[in-house]
C-alpha cells in the first residue's frame, strides 16, 4: 500500500506495510468496531441521474442518524423540450453545479471538510458523463484534504434509506419504482442484497411519463396522471396486466403504453378527439393497472423471501402515488409485515441516502478505497441475470 494517496497512507518508506484503513492505522486492526465506536459525520455526492445532490450526515456511535443537510438542484427545466432526460446535458449541468451544491450542503450543516470522516460518492450506475463529474470532485476534495473515499452504488443508497428515517433490522424486502427503476431487493446487508426481480423493460415513472405525454398532460407525468386518475373511472377501460400469469416477480410496463395509445386513437377515430372525461377515465384506467400489477407481484415477491423480512419498504418517485401505495399497504397488512415508505424527499434521489450508505459500509467494515471507477451499470446483485430493462433516465442494472 505504500506510496498509495488516499491521503493518510503516503509512505515515504516503499518496504513499510501501511494500513489503508483510516481509522486504526494498523493493518489488521478490526476495521468495523473502530467505526462504531466514533461518531460518523460524511458528506454525500449524488450526481447519477438529473439530480445534482450533495449532503452531510451525522450517525452517533448510538442513537439515530441526522441529516445535517441535503440539496437537491433539479434539471426538469433544462431536459423538457426534449421529453426525457439528455446526458450530455446533465453531464455539463452536473459538471457547473456540483461545487455550489456541495458548498452550499456543507454550509446548511455548518461543518467543514475538516470535520468530516469520509465523501461518499455515487460511483453508478447511471449515465456517466454526470457520475464522473461527481467522482471527480470527490476524489479531488478527498485526495485534497486527506479524507477516505467511499464509492457507493446508487441503488444501494436507495435500497439502505429506510434504515436513515427507521430503526429496522435486515432482511427487509424493498420495492424500488420510481422513473429509472423497478425492482424488488431482499437487502440482507449493508453489501448484501438479493434481486428477486423488476422490469423486463420501462420502468412504471417513465409509464406515467409518456402515459402524460400521450394525453397533452404536463411533465413529470406521475402526479398529473394521478390528479387526473381521481376524478376518473377506472373500470370504462380495461389495460392489461402484462406478466401476471408468469411466476416470479418480473413485471413489464411498455405495452401499456400502447394499449393506452391504441385507446386514445379509436376515441379520436370515433368522435375527431377525447373529451375532458375521456382523459381522466383513461388515466384511471391505466394507473389501476399499474397499481395491480405492482401490488400482485409484491405479493410474490413477498412469498419468495424465504425468511419473513422484517418489513416491506418502498422508495422512488412512484411511492408517492396514493392509490399504490395504498394497494401496497393493503399487500403487506395481509402478510403480516410492516409497511414502511421513508419521506418523499428521502424516496426520490437524494445526497443523504448516498451519505448514510457510506456511513453503513463503514460500519460493516468495508474498508474506503480510491480504486475503483465510475460505472454507468452496476447492478446490485451481481448474481442475478442482467434486466433488459433500462428506463428513460439511462440502464440502471
Ligand atoms: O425517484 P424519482 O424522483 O427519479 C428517478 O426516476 O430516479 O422518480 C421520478 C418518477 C417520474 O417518472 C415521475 O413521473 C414519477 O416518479 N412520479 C409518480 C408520482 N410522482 C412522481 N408516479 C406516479 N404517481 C405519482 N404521484
Ligand atoms: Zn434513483
Amino acid at each position: 500500500m505504500s506510496g498509495e494517496t488516499d491521503g493518510r497512507t503516503l509512505d515515504p518508506n516503499p518496504d513499510r506495510i501501511v494500513s489503508p484503513c483510516p481509522w486504526c492505522y494498523l493493518p489488521e486492526t478490526p476495521h468495523a468496531t473502530a467505526a462504531m465506536d466514533r461518531t460518523l459525520t460524511l458528506l454525500g455526492i449524488e450526481s447519477s441521474c438529473d439530480d445534482t445532490a450533495a449532503a452531510v450526515v451525522r450517525a452517533p456511535p448510538d442513537g439515530f442518524p441526522v441529516i445535517l443537510s441535503s440539496e437537491v438542484l433539479g434539471q426538469t427545466g433544462l431536459h423538457e423540450a426534449f421529453g426525457g432526460v439528455v446526458p450530455e446535458i446533465a453531464a455539463r449541468a452536473h459538471a457547473e453545479r456540483l461545487d455550489g451544491v456541495v458548498e452550499a450542503a456543507l454550509a446548511q450543516a455548518g461543518v467543514g471538510l475538516r470535520d468530516l470522516a469520509a465523501i461518499a460518492v455515487t460511483a453508478g450506475p447511471g449515465l456517466i458523463g454526470g457520475v464522473l463529474s461527481g467522482v471527480m470532485l470527490a476524489r479531488g476534495l478527498a485526495a485534497a484534504q486527506g479524507l477516505p473515499l467511499l464509492a457507493i452504488n446508487h441503488l444501494a443508497g436507495h435500497a439502505l434509506t429506510p434504515r436513515l428515517t427507521d430503526a429496522i433490522d435486515f432482511p427487509y424486502l424493498m420495492l424500488l419504482v420510481s422513473g429509472g427503476h423497478c425492482q424488488f431487493l431482499l437487502v440482507k446487508g449493508p453489501d448484501s442484497f438479493t434481486r428477486l426481480g423488476g422490469t423486463i423493460d420501462d420502468a412504471p415513472g417513465e409509464a406515467f411519463d409518456k402515459t402524460a405525454k400521450l394525453l397533452g398532460l404536463p411533465q413529470p407525468g406521475g402526479p398529473s396522471v394521478e390528479a387526473e386518475a381521481l376524478l376518473g373511472d377506472p373500470l370504462r377501460f380495461r389495460f392489461p396486466r402484462p406478466l401476471l400469469d408468469r411466476e416470479g416477480c418480473d413485471m413489464s410496463f411498455s405495452g401499456l403504453k400502447t394499449a393506452l395509445l391504441r385507446a386514445r386513437d379509436a376515441l379520436v377515430a370515433e368522435k375527431g378527439g377525447i373529451t375532458v372525461q375521456d382523459r381522466r377515465d383513461l388515466c384511471a384506467g391505466f394507473q389501476a393497472a399499474v397499481a395491480e400489477v405492482l401490488a400482485k407481484k409484491t405479493a410474490r415477491a413477498l412469498a419468495m423471501t424465504g425468511t419473513p423480512p422484517t418489513a416491506l419498504a418502498v422508495a422512488g418517485g412512484v411511492a408517492a402515488n396514493k392509490a399504490i401505495r395504498a394497494m401496497l399497504e393493503t399487500v403487506s397488512a395481509l402478510a403480516g409485515v410492516p409497511f414502511l415508505a421513508p419521506p418523499l424527499r428521502l424516496c426520490t434521489d437524494n445526497a443523504a441516502m448516498i451519505a448514510w450508505a457510506g456511513i453503513e459500509r463503514l460500519r460493516a467494515g468495508v474498508r474506503p478505497s480510491t480504486d475503483f471507477v465510475a460505472r454507468p451499470r452496476w447492478p446490485l446483485d451481481g448474481t442475478a441475470l442482467a434486466m433488459l430493462g433500462s428506463g428513460k433516465k439511462g440502464a440502471k442494472a
